[in-house]
Parts: structure tokens; sequence; C-alpha cells
């Protein structure tokens, strides 16, 4: 079946962004003009998702406004014949259909995607973080819808972190199958390093059966005392086979301070309009540092 639908929860509070986050969505947050959530949903466009669930809560209302159509700057705009401000404003909101719904109240990543269960209805679909920004030749998720076609089950989306990182994660403990894809066996949520099966993250990128919704209806409550997604994926993985897919791509963990500068630095590095002046800034502060 195909992969028509995904979800994107945005109902966190960003905390770790305060004081900007008080008044602003964290997925408004830009990385340089761009709002991040927009790259997330450039994702989407691209991997040829045709109806999006964004899960908010309250407060962000600047998310609704941001994938509606701003009629008076659009036609000022076009009146000018500001071509590339308005492809600018008009962004990915005729591409996509853009759905939205309030989490009432924030107990986790697993309690927010249940919200989407209607609108998923009983189809196969994709779920990607807003923390996680991934720049490859294939859109992230288009490579795990990929590996769908393929296995007809659920695809984690991971990559190696490194020991040192596996408490900040979803960890799998997996079996090679084949070039980048695993077996899942189990899965935990943000392990110590000692009791982690390996160094081996999901990162924000999921295709999922509709079965885990009722794996989520049951769901009890897990690490950090939230309803985690991914505990009723490995109830999930009891039932049908899980895979984890090894995806190509360079991800930024937005979430952190020091993954958001690092996305700014790269990505201004790499757009054509900024990138001789911004690098010939970078060589002349480097030795300075
Ligand atoms: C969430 C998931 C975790 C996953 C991570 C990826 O954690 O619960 O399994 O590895 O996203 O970024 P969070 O970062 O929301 O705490």
């Amino acid at each position: 079946m195909k992969i028509r639908k995904a979800v994107i929860p945005a109902a966190g509070f960003g905390t770790r962004f305060l004081p900007a986050t008080k008044a602003v969505p964290k997925e408004m947050l830009p990385i340089i003009d761009k709002p991040t959530i927009q790259y997330i949903v450039e994702e989407a466009v691209a991997a040829g998702i045709e109806d999006l669930l964004i899960i908010t809560s309250r407060g962000k209302d600047a998310l609704v406004n941001h994938f509606d159509k701003a009629f008076e700057l659009e036609s000022v705009l076009e009146h000018d014949g500001k071509e590339e401000m308005l492809a600018a404003a008009r962004g990915v909101s005729d591409k996509i259909n853009v759905h939205f719904i309030r989490q009432q109240e924030q107990k986790g990543l697993g309690h927010a995607v249940l919200y989407a269960k209607s609108f998923i209805g009983n189809e196969p679909f994709a779920v990607m973080l807003g923390d996680d920004v991934v720049v490859s030749d294939k859109p992230c998720i288009g490579q795990l819808m990929e590996q769908y076609d393929n296995c007809g089950t659920t695809v984690l989306g991971v990559q190696k972190v490194g020991m040192e990182h596996v408490s900040k994660y979803g960890i799998v403990d997996c079996e090679k199958v084949d070039g980048r894809l695993y077996e899942l066996r189990g899965m935990v949520e943000k392990p110590k390093r000692e009791d982690a099966p390996s160094d081996i993250a999901v990162l924000g990128r999921y295709v999922i059966t509709p079965a885990i919704f009722n794996c989520l209806e049951k769901t009890p409550k897990g690490a950090g005392g939230e309803i985690q997604l991914t505990d009723a994926l490995v109830m999930l993985a009891q039932k049908e086979k899980m895979y984890a897919y090894n995806f190509e791509g360079k991800r930024y963990d937005i979430g952190s301070k020091q993954g958001f500068l690092q996305a700014t630095v790269d990505f201004a590095l790499a757009r054509p309009d900024l990138k001789d002046e911004f690098s010939d800034y970078i060589k002349s502060i480097v030795n300075t540092i």
C-alpha cells in the first residue's frame, strides 16, 4: 500500500530554546530564513506525501498561519512583480494538504501520535520529528518509504550515534539483513550507556503500520513519565516484523543548540547567495578562536 500520509508531532514546549520559545513555537525558529518545520514539510513533499497532519498545542497558532495563504502579502508582492519573494511567501502550502489537530495535554510522543488515529485510518503512514533535519540526495522519509515498498511492514530510520549519546535516543537491538537494512529484535528508549543494546539510534523518521494505534492505546507511561512511541513500537514488534534502515544523509539534531548552530553554518555555506561572503567571514575568524 502506498504511503500517502505523514504526521509531524509539534506540540512540545521547546524549553531548550527559552526564552525564544516563550511566544514563538520552536518549529518556527528559522535556520537562516526558513522555519525549521518547513524543511520537514519540504522533505515530505519531495517524498510524494499528499496529506500531512501537524499535531500542535495551545500557543502554536503561528504554525497554522505559516501554512495558510498570506493573502494580502501575496497580492502586494504579485502587484509589485516580486516573483522570488512571492514564491518564498507561498512556500509549500499549495503542494501538500496540511491538517492540524491540537494535543490537549503534553503526555509524550506516543500520546501525540495517537491523536493521528482517525486521520490515518487503516493505512501505513510516516512520522517525521521536527528536531531532526536530514540533508540527503534522496529525501530521508522517501528512503524509508522505498524500504516499506519492499518489506511491507514498519521501518525505522536509524544511524549510529556513538555510545556516549545513547541516553538521548530510542536505541535499537537489531541484526543486519542486507546492506543498510536491519531486522529489529528490540528497542529501548533513552537507555543508560551500560544498558544500551547498541549505539544505533532512531533519528526522527518512521514508516509505521496502522496497528501501532492499538499498541499506543495500551502503552503505559515510560521513560521520563511519558507515553513513548518507542514502547508502543516494541509492542508492535512482537506482533509484526519490523525493520530499521540506516538512511543516507547528514542529520542535524536541531533540538539542541549545538545542532542548530551547526545546521545554520552548514546551510549558509551551501547557499549560493550567501556562501562566498559567509565563508570569507568564517575563514577570517578561524585563527582567532
Ligand atoms: C524522540 C524519540 C526517540 C528518538 C528521538 C530522535 O525523543 O522518543 O526515540 O530517538 O526523538 O530524535 P526526543 O528527542 O523527543 O526526546
